[in-house]
């Protein structure tokens, strides 16, 4: 390997194409007329990122001032960043891909000792381009012990140092940005979440008094791209500076469309796998050989906010981009699926009426999407359907897949199993959605659209801070139940309006352990919520079955975000009861594995789920009727972090039917 002094390389800047990729006794660089990445040989990390010869990352100092760089919790003990140890693979690549542009490429890759678990780490640069793209392998070949653990967290982090600051904005998406919060005196109100007493702080007078880094996350249906702006009051000319994470293809991601996760909080991350909203994680067994990405992190200048955040957009859901250069160094990464393995899915759906923001989603074959993470070959894709019906998902790994429809309006899913895709063919279909019914609707509530953000403090933005376009991503504390809702919830169906006489979340208990507002827990008007509404007799003249259809947008049972069982948890699996006009129904037990961590780490969207209670149509009648939807009175378990006990559940939407 030939050593280059890259400073004097870079000097004579120029306008010609110079990407290089070298290395020396500390460190492998790759760069361009650009943008310089160094990666540690001690650390496994980039210590040195460069735009325009602006330092991106600041100071090196301990876990700060470095990335993007690997790391995980799947060791017995938990976390591990790899790179460190006494025998780290390193490889520098240099080429050209087959539209003749010039790249680099630097890999690392260490094996953990103990348990013979690999990790790599994979960065490239493209002449003309500002940004790295990364992939990351996780590999197992473990014959006697086959069994490792799960693969409870894997990501990527771009990670600089804030002292002194040279990023100014966190930037979730289109709807959400804001000011780095002054942390100046914080206190812990809850896990990772903190109140901020700097009262004349943008980020509390815009956002409010607290902070945590799921104020930011995001669902991935639509995510485009997140991450950093330095609004140039920390740049070394003033200039404006931005770091994105791209999800330029969410193949190699688990969960499917409706997973959300952390993607900034002065770090910008790149999650890959993780439990933190209540998803399934895959476990790690013997043979377990995946390469997650490619993923972009884009780095770029010169621009606002909104510019510089479409700038790294433009790249998002787009798994065409630089597919040639992806199958060029499919030599270099292991697993990369070239297009040569790919297929086009084109769909043409016959959508049930009012179906609206209609979605077609690809994912392992025989389950449901949200639980992809049993067969570990298997990959995701997903798109919008148009107003004809019509969607093309392209760039499909040749593989059998469950093809999944869901759409704002329409309760239920359309499945289909067995979907082929073939190698370089388009897999065209026609299939008719028929939306599922049990007779005549009488009423629903809420829009089914897999989210509680239509009820009170979801999506509505907060009439008093301005950055704060949606009230979900606020300490959930902050909207205090007891006040609000001082009698419990009576909702009239017909006359009351579900964004403010529905609450986001159905509590089981209010206030204690977690409630920085409320130490004090209420139990009374909190777990059983009551429904009125009006039938006629003609409604329900020869009508033999009710069906009282309950969608939930999440819900937390003692097993959290976990979905582990809990034998001395009175609550590890929860019944949900149903009273119809003072009778109980057989509860419903949601299941501790289909349990969620969603309102208190600021989200509307998690695992969903769904359940039908069926019973005699007599019970109704004629005139006023009383529902009740109760959790346990004063349902709690044990938390092991700073986390409110509560059980509870969030719904997506409910409907009355009878035949
Ligand atoms: C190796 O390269 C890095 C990155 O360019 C540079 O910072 C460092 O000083 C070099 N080290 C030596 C010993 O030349
Ligand atoms: C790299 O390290 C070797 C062995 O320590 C040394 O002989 C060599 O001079 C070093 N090269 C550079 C460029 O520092
Ligand atoms: C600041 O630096 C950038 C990158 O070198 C350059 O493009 C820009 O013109 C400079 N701006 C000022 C105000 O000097
Ligand atoms: C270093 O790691 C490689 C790759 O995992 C392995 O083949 C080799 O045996 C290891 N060497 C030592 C000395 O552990
Ligand atoms: C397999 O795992 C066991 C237990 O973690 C470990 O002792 C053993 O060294 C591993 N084997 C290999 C080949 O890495
Ligand atoms: C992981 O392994 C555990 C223990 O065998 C099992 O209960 C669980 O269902 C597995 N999960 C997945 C996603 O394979
Ligand atoms: C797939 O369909 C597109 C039109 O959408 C067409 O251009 C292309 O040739 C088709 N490919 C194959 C392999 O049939
Ligand atoms: C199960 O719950 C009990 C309290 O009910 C708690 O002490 C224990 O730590 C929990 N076990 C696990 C594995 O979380
Ligand atoms: C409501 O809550 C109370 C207290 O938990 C309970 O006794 C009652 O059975 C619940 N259901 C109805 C229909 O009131
Ligand atoms: C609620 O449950 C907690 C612990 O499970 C218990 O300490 C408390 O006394 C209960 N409160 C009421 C009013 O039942």
């Amino acid at each position: 390997m030939r050593i280059y002094n890259i400073v004097s390389l870079l000097l004579p800047s120029a306008s010609w194409a110079f990407l290089n990729a070298v290395e020396n006794n500390s460190s492998l660089t790759i760069f361009n007329e650009r943008l310089v990445a160094s990666v540690s040989k001690s650390k496994g990390y980039v210590n040195k990122l460069t735009l325009d010869g602006q330092n991106l990352l600041g100071t090196e100092d301990g876990s700060t001032g470095v990335g993007p760089y690997l790391d995980c919790y799947c060791i017995p003990s938990g976390f591990w960043t790899p790179g460190r140890g006494s025998n780290v693979t390193y490889n520098l690549y240099q080429g050209t891909d087959s539209t003749g542009t010039k790249y680099g490429g630097i890999s690392m890759g260490e094996t953990y000792a103990p348990t013979g678990q690999r990790l790599e780490q994979y960065w490239f640069l493209r002449e003309g381009e500002t940004g790295l793209h990364t992939f990351s392998r996780v590999a197992y070949y473990n014959k006697t012990t086959p069994f490792l653990r799960n693969l409870q967290e894997l990501r990527t982090m771009f990670r600089p140092n804030h002292d002194p600051p040279l990023f100014t904005h966190f930037v979730t998406n289109e709807k959400f940005a804001a000011p780095r919060p002054d942390t100046e005196g914080e206190i812990v109100v809850q896990d990772a979440t903190w109140y901020l007493p700097n009262k004349d702080d943008p980020y509390v007078t815009g956002v409010g008094d607290y902070f945590t880094k799921y104020t930011f996350q995001d669902t991935w249906r639509d995510h485009k791209a997140h991450g950093m702006w330095a609004d140039g009051s920390g740049s070394t000319n003033g200039t404006t500076y931005g770091a994105w994470l791209v999800h330029n293809t969410v193949e190699t991601y688990f969960g499917g469309p409706l997973h959300s996760d952390l993607v900034v909080d002065g770090i910008v991350y790149n999650y890959i796998s993780s439990n933190h909203h209540g998803d399934q994680t895959p476990n790690i067994t013997d043979g377990f050989d995946r390469t997650f990405g490619p993923q972009y992190y884009h780095f770029n200048t010169g621009g606002s906010l909104d510019e510089l955040r479409q700038d790294a957009e433009q790249y998002g859901h787009k798994p065409e981009w630089n597919a040639k250069f992806y199958d060029s160094i499919a030599k270099h990464v292991p697993n990369l699926v070239t297009s040569s393995a790919r297929g086009t899915f084109k769909a043409k759906i016959d959508l049930p009426k009012g179906a609206k923001n209609a979605i077609a989603v690809l994912a392992q074959n025989k389950v449901d999407y949200q639980d992809n993470v049993y067969d570990t070959k298997a990959y995701q894709y997903w798109g919008n359907i148009d107003n004809n019906g019509e969607v093309t998902i392209p760039r499909v790994k040749a593989d059998k897949y469950r093809l999944t429809i869901h759409a704002d309006g329409v309760f239920g899913d359309y499945t289909e199993d067995d979907i082929v895709i073939t190698p370089s063919k388009n897999t065209s279909i026609h299939s008719k959605w028929t939306a599922e019914s049990s007779g005549t609707e009488l009423w629903r509530i809420g829009v089914p659209d897999k989210s509680s953000g239509e009820y009170r403090h979801g999506y509505a933005p907060s009439p008093t801070h301005p950055l704060l376009t949606e009230e979900y991503r606020m300490y959930w504390a902050h909207y205090d139940f007891v006040d609000e809702f001082p009698e419990g919830v009576m909702f009239r169906v017909g006359k009351d309006d579900a964004a403010t006489a529905l609450n986001y979340v159905h509590w089981s208990v209010f206030g204690g352990y977690a409630n920085y507002e409320r130490p004090t827990p209420v139990y009374d008007n909190i777990n059983n919520w009551t429904i009125l509404f009006d039938t006629t007799a003609h409604q329900l003249i020869g009508k033999k079955t009710a069906t009282f259809t309950v969608q939930l947008a999440g819900a937390k049972t003692a097993a959290g975000n976990t979905d582990i069982y809990n034998a001395s948890e009175p609550y590890s699996n929860l019944p949900y009861t149903v009273n119809i006009n003072g009778a109980d129904l057989a509860p419903w037990v949601i299941p501790y594995h289909h349990s969620s961590s969603c309102a208190v780490r600021s989200a509307v969207i998690c695992y969903n789920i769904a359940h039908k209670f069926s019973f005699d149509a007599g019970m109704l009648k004629a005139g006023g009727n009383t529902i009740v939807l109760s959790l346990p009175y004063n349902a709690t378990d044990y938390e092991s972090a700073v986390l409110p006990q509560s059980v509870y559940v969030q719904y997506d939407a409910l409907r009355l039917e009878v035949e």
